[in-house]
């Protein structure tokens, strides 16, 4: 049996003298007929231990032809200064085991340099390499962060349900769940599919948002938060659009508008100061590598006060700027990310957040303005990025919520229960939904959404 494994970053950061074991995959080998130079990556760090392999020692022929990149490998030996220079520290070997190889003609990151578009073709091996070594490490540091950041203020984590029989929030398209044979639907004396005998006994789908169900955890427990997948049937093909995505929906008692856009900033800002605090080596790389004014960028999100501004007040912006958008604005629109965009790199320089949308354009659960006309919504706008975050005060009152359902000729029939928090002990309240996926797709530089998520789901792709 091999010794006990130490993860890379931990002997990166040990002192020279004594015996180690790594065990990781190999970057690159280089060298010649008397020595190899190793680069071991196990993923703990963007940073590989260069493993120094003389051949005189005990090694044999067939095993030194099968270090190549991509094979995996436990190494033991002295932890030694670096000869060379880029590493303090690496690996006089002593002895090599080979776990599997990497056939050099078959593996697919033989080479470096590979398109991101190519590595989402090969979505099972592209966490091997730096980028996505990367990528990923930020997502779980971010998602531990959201949830430190809330268990410190005393949220609660709600766990909403993704299979849901309400088709109201109005967020998008909804995916159907269903055990009905689609091929022989049974069928009731109207024609019309019977689903009484389906799984549920109703029609279902899966969740386009965890608000409702939070809206019933934050009227008992204050403030909660959920954190969960997230899906939209809407064939949008854009690199700001997943169909199955992560949402974070925090909801808070007693919150006004006001509330809810000082938390949201203040969320946003302690998440970027956590990246620059936890994952610098890895944002660094993307910042060499990709972006070169990444963390530029997020430390002056961190250093800057949000703008706030009435969605009446940005129309205005827009029509002078005298811009040729590709969809023209006026008041009443929903706003394009084109619009979004030039309010926050053009204009203001800085995340804007943007309030009091026409109520027609937001969902029917915002909380209606005395002018008739709009509603108390907010929506985060960042650079690169547009909305990141979308949220309002809710509607509290339960005639004004009963009518405006109404209005819209929603069907309240699976809704009562939520409609039902109105009815019992209705308080103030407010929350939003941040794009967990956004959110990376702002910490990390990447440009497409589907480079910040492990196994994307887009429009005629779910291969792996
Ligand atoms: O603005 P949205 O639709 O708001 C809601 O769903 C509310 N129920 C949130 C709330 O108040 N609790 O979505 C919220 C955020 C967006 O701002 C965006 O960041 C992200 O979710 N988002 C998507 N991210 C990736 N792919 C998609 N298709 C997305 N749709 C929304
Ligand atoms: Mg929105």
């Amino acid at each position: 049996m091999t010794p006990k494994r130490q993860r890379i970053a931990e002997l990166l950061a040990m002192a020279p003298g004594v015996e180690v074991t790594a065990k990781g995959w190999v970057r690159t080998k280089r060298g010649n007929k008397n020595i190899s130079f190793i680069a071991l990556n196990d993923g703990s760090t963007i940073n590989n231990i260069q493993i120094v392999c003389d051949h005189s020692g005990n090694f044999s022929e067939e095993l030194l032809k099968s270090i190549t990149t991509g094979a995996c490998l436990a190494v033991t030996g002295q932890l030694v200064e670096s000869q060379g220079s880029g590493q303090k520290v690496e690996i006089l070997a002593k002895n090599i085991e080979l776990y599997g190889t990497a056939d050099p003609e078959k593996y697919p990151l033989q080479k470096k340099g590979h398109s991101m578009e190519f590595l989402r073709e090969i979505a099972h091996l592209r966490p091997r390499t730096n980028t996505f070594g990367a990528v990923l490490r930020i997502r779980h540091a971010m998602a531990f962060a959201i949830h430190k950041f809330f268990n410190d203020k005393g949220f609660c984590y709600l766990h909403t349900p993704l299979i849901t029989a309400s088709d109201a929030e109005g967020a998008g398209a909804m995916f159907q769940v269903t055990t009905l044979d689609i091929e022989n639907t049974p069928r009731n004396e109207e024609g019309k599919i019977d689903y009484t005998q389906d799984f549920f006994g109703r029609h279902t789908s899966l969740t386009v948002s965890g608000q409702l169900e939070g809206e019933l955890g934050a009227m008992a427990l204050g403030n909660i938060y959920t954190f969960g997948p997230t899906f939209r049937a809407e064939n949008s093909n854009t690199p700001r659009h997943l169909a199955e995505f992560w949402m974070i929906e925090p909801e808070m008692a007693f919150y006004e508008i006001e509330d809810n856009m000082d938390l949201a900033e203040e969320f946003i800002k302690y998440l970027v100061q956590y990246a620059l605090d936890n994952c610098a080596d890895d944002l660094q790389f993307l910042n060499n590598m990709f972006d070169k004014e990444l963390i530029d960028r997020l430390k002056s999100v961190i250093g800057t006060e949000f703008v706030r501004l009435t969605y009446t007040e940005g129309i205005k912006i827009l029509e002078a700027s005298g811009e040729k958008f590709e969809y023209p604005v006026h008041w009443g629109v929903d706003l394009q990310s084109e619009h979004e965009r030039y309010l926050v790199e053009k204009h203001f320089k800085k995340p804007v957040i943007l309030t009091d949308y026409p109520k027609d354009i937001k969902a029917f659960y915002m909380k209606q303005n005395d002018d008739g006309k709009t509603v108390r919504a907010m929506d985060v706008l960042f650079p690169k990025i547009g909305e990141i975050i979308g949220g309002s005060e809710r509607e509290s009152s339960y005639e004004k919520l009963t009518k405006r359902i109404e209005e819209l000729g929603m069907d309240t029939t699976n809704l009562w229960w939520y409609i039902d928090t109105r009815r019992f002990g209705t308080a103030p309240h407010s929350g939003f939904g941040l794009g967990f996926e956004r959110l990376l797709l702002f910490v990390t530089g990447m440009q497409n959404i589907r480079d910040v998520i492990p196994f994307p789901r887009t429009p005629k792709s779910a291969d792996f």
